[in-house]
């Protein structure tokens, strides 16, 4: 990028444009609630400290498009980098006499940076927008008197590591670091190393040997994790005694530090939605499923994958969404069979199943919904048979969608019929082990696509995913008639007092309703660009 020609093109328009922003987003009221919820969640005398997530480097000096970190956004509305907040349990009195339960460290404004960057909000920004009164520039955070050390608790998330040290003295890495000196996190400090630890604390001695499978089997795969001596130690130990003996070598950090509370409790409050929160999240669903439903009316078997997962995403800007929540899918034929695929590159989809699993982000709001269709408007028999399994399970998850349901029973649920069905139609034999439907059906929304939650039941105001699948990749043990067919249909659900809202179902779900949507006119038919392979 040439920055002089950049600025000179792009200054005047941006000086307009930057004072014209949606008025849509959540209001200071609602971040304000939500600090003082967490606070009246944390123990007396403790401090929580949460961070702004790094910018991540793309290449040379392109960094990726900034997204904040969903609990500082949730907590603040901020959406800038290099940022804190510090939350206290209890009023604190700072030295002018005055009382306060928040401090903010914002980046500071700079006149050069934001002509190249955008506008920042520095500290008078946060006080006055996002209504934080105690505001300060990031860079006071190193004279900030808060004595960490003298709190009971001192709760934070782990830190991230991918973050770059920059040469100003107050980016995330050095915000970090003076915290971490200034609660006595010691050098060495490992985050992923002190969860294990505190999963072996938690065991006894009648049930060390299990929780060593339990520990062993998540960490088992990472080496730095699998050869840690005192969990090595711990797998050996002889009986209960010895085990007992071993957790009480390992190093502690100091007894105040807790790495682990604010995650659930931050699920907590998450995962159930407000109605501030739905609106947003409402309208995340069905500009979703409007490209959902544009895609199907354009879809021909020509087109390429990646012109899909443009019109989607055209959409979604046509309504103002910001972001896609995750990278968008759009997979064909076999490429529908990688469950995460994000190539989405090839040329030309032809008769195929083509699974699309995009959602809008909207205001910070994420949609997950999956749509799965022949390329050339009709499903033929081993597609629709494949196709109407997946319905039928996840119409018979739906009806276990209410209040009190484990998270988890929708994926048996799932699974019973997807087995039985698949028997029925000869794909694989009675008893017989496949793998042919390889994840879970459930997970929350909201802020992250795989939002925090409780991990408890389904509960009213929570909104969650009912995604179903099957997928035959190529050489599968089976009739090669099944091969190259998968398909994925997902839904959001938001879970009300006696049952469920089906909020995506403005996207055509069953096989009538989509051969319906792809026979109909789109405004693209005949919108030809031009040839640019032609000499
Ligand atoms: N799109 C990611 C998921 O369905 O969980
Ligand atoms: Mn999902
Ligand atoms: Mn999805």
């Amino acid at each position: 990028m040439k920055n002089l020609i950049l600025t000179f093109a792009l200054l005047g328009t941006f000086q307009l444009l930057a004072q014209d922003e949606p008025t849509d987003f959540l209001s200071a009221e609602f971040h304000k609630g939500r600090r003082e919820a967490l606070r009246a969640s944390m123990p007396k005398n403790s401090v929580a400290v949460f961070f702004a997530n790094p910018v991540r480097n793309r290449a040379n000096d392109v960094d990726y498009l900034y997204h904040q970190d969903p609990n500082f956004y949730y907590l603040t509305g901020y959406k800038e980098p290099n940022a804190m907040l510090v939350l206290f349990a209890d009023p604190q009195t700072g030295a002018d006499g005055k009382t306060y339960t928040e401090l903010f460290y914002a980046q500071s404004r700079d006149a050069r940076r934001e002509r190249w960057d955008g506008k920042r909000l520095g500290p008078e920004g946060v006080k006055a927008k996002l209504g934080i009164e105690q505001a300060y520039d990031h860079h006071e955070f190193k004279n900030s008197t808060v004595e960490f050390k003298k709190f009971d608790k001192v709760l934070f998330f782990d830190f991230k590591n991918d973050a770059r040290d920059t040469p100003d003295d107050a980016d995330i890495v050095d915000l970090t670091q003076q915290f971490r000196e200034k609660a006595g996190i010691p050098a060495n400090f490992n985050g992923a190393r002190e969860t294990l630890y505190s999963q072996l604390r938690g065991a006894t001695e009648e049930n060390f040997k299990q929780v060593a499978e339990t520990v062993f089997a998540r960490y088992g795969r990472n080496p730095a994790m699998r050869n840690d001596e005192h969990l090595q130690a711990f797998i050996k130990a002889k009986d209960g005694k010895e085990a007992m003996k071993v957790i009480k070598n390992m190093p502690q950090l100091p007894s105040n530090l807790d790495m682990s509370s604010l995650s659930p409790k931050l699920g907590k409050l998450r995962m159930v939605k407000s109605p501030e929160e739905m609106k947003l999240l409402r309208k995340a669903v069905e500009v979703s499923c409007v490209g959902q439903a544009e895609v199907m009316k354009a879809m021909n078997p020509a087109m390429s994958e990646m012109e899909i997962r443009g019109i989607h995403e055209y959409v979604f800007r046509r309504y103002g969404s910001e972001y896609e929540g995750y990278p968008s899918i759009v997979g064909s034929g076999h490429n529908a069979c990688v469950l995460h695929y994000v190539e989405n590159n090839r040329p030309r989809m032809g008769s195929d199943l083509v699974l699309m699993d995009l959602g809008a982000e909207y205001r910070g709001y994420t949609a997950d919904i999956t749509r799965t269709v022949p390329a050339d408007g009709t499903f033929s028999p081993e597609q629709k048979a494949i196709y109407e399994i997946v319905l039928e399970a996840q119409e018979a998850a739906f009806k276990a969608c209410k209040p009190g349901t484990p998270m988890r029973e929708t994926t048996r649920i799932c699974r019973e019929v997807v087995d039985k069905r698949l028997v029925e139609i000869g794909l694989v034999k009675a008893g017989e082990q496949h793998e042919y439907f390889p994840h879970g059906v459930s997970h929350h929304i909201g802020l992250d696509v795989h939002d925090l939650s409780d991990g408890g039941p389904m509960a009213e105001g929570v909104v969650i995913t009912v995604e179903p699948g099957v997928y035959i990749p190529p050489n599968s043990p089976c009739d090669p008639k099944w091969w190259g067919i998968g398909v994925r249909i997902e839904d959001d659900l938001l879970i009300t007092k006696d049952g469920y809202e089906l909020l995506s179902k403005y996207a055509p779900r069953t096989v009538a309703e989509i051969e319906k949507m792809m026979a109909l006119p789109s405004p693209l038919d005949g919108y030809a660009l031009p040839n640019l392979d032609k000499k």
